[in-house]
């Protein structure tokens, strides 16, 4: 930067020798190139264009890249998998981000554009990456929806990042509610109806406590499920015992109403 601004400050006085009036514009506007050039983040990353990476297909050059949320990967090693006219060559050479999710690999499927994803589908998504930066080595980004010809994150792929940060957080909140509130057994029997009762592996949470079978209605739902009350969960307010249950019992049966 100062190496810069001493450039310009030669020009400067250089232009002002020979331009007269003039000079304090063109000044003016040469300090500002080099200042707003300097303020540009240089990833030391190497940001491939759309064209370049196409190349990079095992015929017009040997390697095989690949790119997934923008991020370029050298996948040369899994030649079985990526080689021209194997199975999952489609992902060489683009960004088919959408695949990886759809499982759909024709031409009018291939696709960076994500954003209309659910939580669970940007989660498998972000499992992808984590494969390819586990077993591969990033080389690169690719300079497109995810980000921009210096590697700056765009405005959509900050937005695909919160997306799936988001949906990451929704998924430990899901499964912190499963742990303090695992849900109950169910069974169906055409003479006595539906039971729902409780064990220490109900709903698949392994616990030292048993619980007891409560209605359980999430925030802002009227509906409930059967979940596994511990007692010091008791009172929480968003718990009902069951109609014709006695409240210390491990088991219930479902009445109708
Ligand atoms: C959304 C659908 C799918 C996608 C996006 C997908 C993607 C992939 C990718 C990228 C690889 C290479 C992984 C690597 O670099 O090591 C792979 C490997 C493999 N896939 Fe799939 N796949 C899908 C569905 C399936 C299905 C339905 C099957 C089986 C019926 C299958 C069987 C395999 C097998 C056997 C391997 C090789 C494992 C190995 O040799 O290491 N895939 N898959």
């Amino acid at each position: 930067m100062f190496k810069k601004l001493v450039i310009v400050s030669l020009i400067a006085v250089t232009v002002d020798f020979f331009c007269g009036e003039k000079a304090t514009d063109i000044i003016l506007s040469l300090y500002k190139t080099v200042f707003y050039s300097t303020q540009i983040p240089v990833n030391r990353e190497r940001v491939f264009t759309k064209e370049e990476l196409k190349l990079y297909n095992g015929v017009d050059k040997p390697q095989l890249y690949l790119a997934i949320l923008g991020n370029v990967f050298d996948v040369s090693k899994g030649i079985k998998h990526y080689g021209p006219n194997k199975q999952y060559n489609v992902f060489v050479g683009q960004d088919a981000s959408r695949s990886f999710v759809t499982g759909k690999f024709n031409k009018e499927d291939i696709s960076e554009d994500v954003a209309d994803f659910s939580y669970e589908e940007l989660r498998s998504l972000d499992h992808w990456l984590n494969f390819y930066k586990k077993e591969y080595t990033k080389i690169g980004l690719l300079n497109g929806k995810y980000f921009d010809e210096y590697g700056r994150a765009t405005p959509y792929g900050e937005a695909v990042q919160n997306l799936i940060k988001e949906a990451e957080q929704a998924k430990q909140q899901i499964q912190l509610e499963k742990t303090k509130f695992p849900p109950c057994n169910v069974e169906w029997d055409a003479d006595k109806g539906s039971r729902v009762w409780c064990s220490q592996k109900s709903g698949g949470i392994e616990r030292s406590w048993v619980g007891v079978p409560r209605q359980l209605y999430e925030p802002g739902s009227k509906s409930y499920r059967c979940a596994c009350i511990n007692e010091s969960n008791e009172d929480l307010g968003v718990v009902k015992e069951y109609e014709g249950c006695d409240k210390t019992s491990f088991s219930c049966f479902v009445t109708q109403n």
